[in-house]
C-alpha cells in the first residue's frame, strides 16, 4: 500500500531525514512510536502530500505523494494533532459539510453515535472541549470511509473510556480492510494496535518489526530480585535474564536463601525502545 524508497527531507539546511526505507502492507496497522520531536507528525505529512519537497520516492497506493490531487484525498483520510474543525458550526454541521466534499459517505449520526458524540451533536464546537474535539476529528476522518487511515496520535488526550472507544473503532477500520498508519508515544497503544511498529528517533528508524518480535528479543527478559539492604530497606535489582549466572549478589542471595521476591518480566515496548535507541518515549 505504501513504498517509502530512499527519501530525504530537511526543514532547514540541516538534513532531518536522510535515506529512511520502509513498506507498509495493504489492510495492515503500521505505527510510528517515538518520542516527541522524533519526526512522527513530519512522516505522516510527507506521506499525505502535506510536504512535497522530499527526495527519493514516497508511493501511497500508487501515486507518489507530491504529486497528490483531487482523487487521491477522496481515498485517504486524515487525522491530525490539531484539529481542522469549524468552531462556529455544531458538531453535526461540521461532518455533513465535509461530507459534502466526497462522493459518498458515512451515516453521520452513526459515527457520531459511535465515538459518544450524539447528545452534544448539535452544539457549537466552540463549546467542546479538547477531548470532544480530537473525537470529532477522528470521525470526520472516517466520514468517507477511506481505505487508508493516517492517524497522529489520536488517543493524545482522551480518558481511558473514550480512548478504548477510539482504538475499537480503529481495529473495526482494520477488520474491514482498511490500513492505517498510526503515530504514537504511547508503548501501550503500539503494542495493542499495530501489525508492524516502526521506532522513530531523530528522523530515523531505529526498528522495525512486530511488536511481538521487538518484545521477545531476548536480551531485554529481566529479571527482578529484592532483598533486605543493610539498612533495613528493600533493596531492588535486574539483570537481563541471558546475564543472571554473572550476577555474583544474585548468587549469593540465593545461596544464603535470602532473596526477599524475584520475578521475571515480559519486557515491555519502552524497555525495547530504550534498549535499542537509548531514549525513553516520554
Ligand atoms: N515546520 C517546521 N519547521 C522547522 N522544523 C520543524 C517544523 N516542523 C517540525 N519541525 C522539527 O522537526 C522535528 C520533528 O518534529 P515532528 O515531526 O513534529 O515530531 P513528532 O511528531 O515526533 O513529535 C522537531 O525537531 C521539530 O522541531
Ligand atoms: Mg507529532
Amino acid at each position: 500500500m505504501i513504498t517509502v524508497k530512499d527519501l530525504v527531507f530537511s526543514y532547514t539546511e540541516k538534513p532531518f531525514i536522510e535515506t529512511m526505507n520502509f513498506s507498509v502492507r495493504d489492510g495492515e496497522i503500521f505505527g510510528f512510536l517515538g518520542p516527541s520531536g522524533a519526526g512522527k507528525s513530519t512522516l505522516q505529512k510527507l506521506l499525505t502530500g502535506l510536504l512535497p519537497r522530499y527526495g527519493g520516492s514516497v508511493t501511497v497506493d500508487g501515486t507518489e505523494a507530491k504529486r497528490a490531487g483531487k482523487e487521491f484525498y477522496q481515498n485517504i483520510g486524515v487525522d491530525f494533532e490539531f484539529p481542522s474543525l469549524y468552531e462556529k458550526l455544531t458538531g453535526r454541521e461540521n461532518l455533513r459539510f465535509f461530507a459534502s466534499l466526497y462522493r459518498r459517505h458515512r451515516d453521520i449520526d452513526a459515527l457520531l453515535k459511535a465515538i459518544g458524540l450524539h447528545m452534544d451533536a448539535d452544539k457549537k464546537v466552540s463549546e467542546y472541549s479538547k477531548g470532544m474535539k480530537s473525537r470529532l476529528n477522528f470521525i470526520k476522518a472516517l466520514l468517507h470511509s477511506p481505505k487508508l487511515l493516517f492517524l497522529d496520535e489520536p488517543t493524545n488526550g482522551l480518558d481511558p473510556s473514550n480512548a478504548r472507544v477510539m482504538k475499537d473503532m480503529i481495529l473495526q477500520e482494520k477488520a474491514e480492510g482498511k490500513t492505517v498508519i498510526l503515530t504514537t508515544h504511547n508503548m501501550y497503544d503500539a503494542t495493542e494496535l499495530c501489525d508492524h511498529v516502526s521506532f522513530i528517533v531523530d528522523g530515523a528508524i531505529a526498528a522495525l518489526d512486530t511488536p511481538k518480535a521487538l518484545m521477545t528479543k531476548k536480551r531485554a527478559v529481566q529479571l527482578t530480585y529484592t532483598f533486605e539492604s543493610p539498612d533495613g530497606g528493600l533493596e531492588e535489582r535486574s539483570v537481563p535474564l541471558t546475564q543472571t549466572g554473572g550476577d555474583a549478589t544474585l548468587r549469593q542471595l540465593i545461596g544464603d536463601g535470602k532473596l526477599a521476591s524475584i520475578h521475571s518480566a515480559e519486557p515491555t515496548l519502552n524497555d525495547v525502545f530504550v534498549e535499542i535507541t537509548g531514549r525513553r518515549l516520554q
